[in-house]
């Protein structure tokens, strides 16, 4: 099996390649990530002894000279995790994230439609539904109704996936995840950004009342359904991915800080997030009924675990947080 990864130095990404790595002997990767603040090659240095399986090349999704070169090897699938991901940034400025997120998944589909690629896995996220109310959770029927620009982008995406699908009968598949946790997460992110803080006795920033839900899934269990969806998944159709793990983000800190054993003094309520979404749940049980997965790690066994990874790791994050992870490619690759 040849895969074209994209966004593979990512969280999500990274540990998607490494899973597939592990998982398939015959497997053969080629990695496109542009190496934004968000990629980092350190995130895949588990995947050295793997030789030639890995190959990473650094450049954009929104290329085309350099999707249509790697798509032209006609890989058995690509698999699009490229994507400008973080919802603070997007209200800052949207502008990568409507050339990332939304030409540059048309850059791929029309090379993928060039040149015949028999599969297009699309990492979509439960962000495209909108915001749920006290219950009730998201099916994928639902309507898509992004509220922050990263969401939006993301929903045109997906709506540019779906229209190659009816209109050229592309075989494509359409994933929507929970939020994820575990190793390798850029602690941009709420629940490495608490760890990292609260490691440094920094204050933790909490949105609002702190009251928002979110609906979390450990990244392990994410890459083995995207792993499912890309070999059983039928053309054309959309898979939710949950966790089935609801929590408010005041007790995710909570957690944490009593987890690393630090006060609850460190806790800082700050102004909310512009349009934050109140909560998010998935019903994932087409892709159990379908397709035969189910999450396999709890949370609590889950966030033991990914405390201890970022205990373990601290030179890994705080390489990043002092901006040194910037360079490291150059150690590995030169400047090609
Ligand atoms: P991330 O920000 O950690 O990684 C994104 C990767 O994409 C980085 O390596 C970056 O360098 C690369 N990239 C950005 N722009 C690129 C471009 N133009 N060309 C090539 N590479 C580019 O993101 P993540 O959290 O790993 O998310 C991966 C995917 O999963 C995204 O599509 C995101 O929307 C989706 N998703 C994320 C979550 C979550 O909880 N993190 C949940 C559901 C879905
Ligand atoms: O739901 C899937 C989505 O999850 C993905 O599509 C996105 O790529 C990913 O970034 C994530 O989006 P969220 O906005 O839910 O995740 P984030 O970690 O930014 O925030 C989680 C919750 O925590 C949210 O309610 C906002 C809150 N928060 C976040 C940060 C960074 C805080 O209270 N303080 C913070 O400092």
């Amino acid at each position: 099996m040849r895969l074209l990864v994209t966004g593979g130095c990512g969280f999500i990404g990274s540990n998607f390649i490494m899973h597939m790595l592990e998982s398939y002997p015959d497997v053969q990767i080629c990695n496109l990530d542009l190496l934004t603040y968000a990629g980092n090659l350190e995130n895949l240095q588990d995947a050295e002894p793997y030789g030639e399986r890995h190959r990473f090349i650094r450049g954009s999704i929104t290329d085309k000279r350099t999707v249509s070169a790697l798509v032209s090897e006609r890989p058995d699938a690509v698999i699009n995790f490229a994507a400008e991901s973080h919802v603070d940034r997007s209200i800052m400025d949207c502008s990568a994230f409507v050339v990332t997120n939304i030409c540059g998944t048309q850059v791929l589909l029309d090379a993928c439609r060039e040149f015949g690629v028999s599969r297009f896995v699309q990492i979509s996220t439960d962000e495209v539904y909108g915001s749920l109310g006290e219950d009730g959770a998201f099916t994928e029927t639902c309507q898509l109704v992004p509220n922050s620009p990263y969401a939006a982008s993301k929903a045109a995406a997906d709506l540019m996936v779906r229209s190659y699908h009816k209109t050229y009968h592309m075989d494509v598949v359409i994933t929507r995840c929970s939020n994820n946790y575990g190793p390798f997460q850029f602690p941009e992110k709420l629940i490495p950004l608490m760890i990292t803080n609260a490691l440094q006795d920094k204050e933790l920033p909490v949105y609002g009342d702190g009251m928002n839900v979110r609906d979390w899934i450990h990244v392990n269990d994410h890459c083995r359904a995207v792993d499912v969806v890309l070999r059983k998944g039928c053309a054309g159709e959309v898979y939710n991915i949950g966790g089935n793990s609801e929590f408010r983000n005041l007790d995710i800190v909570r957690y944490i800080l009593t987890r690393l054993r630090k006060p609850e003094s460190l806790i800082r309520f700050v102004t909310d997030r512009p349009g934050h979404d109140r909560r998010y749940a998935m019903d994932a049980s087409k892709l159990m009924k379908e397709l035969g997965w189910e999450p396999s790690i709890g949370f609590e066994e889950g966030m033991n675990q990914t405390v201890q990874w970022y205990l373990e790791h601290d030179a890994w994050w705080q390489r990043i947080k002092t901006g040194e992870y910037l360079t490291y490619y150059q150690k590995w690759y030169g400047n090609r």
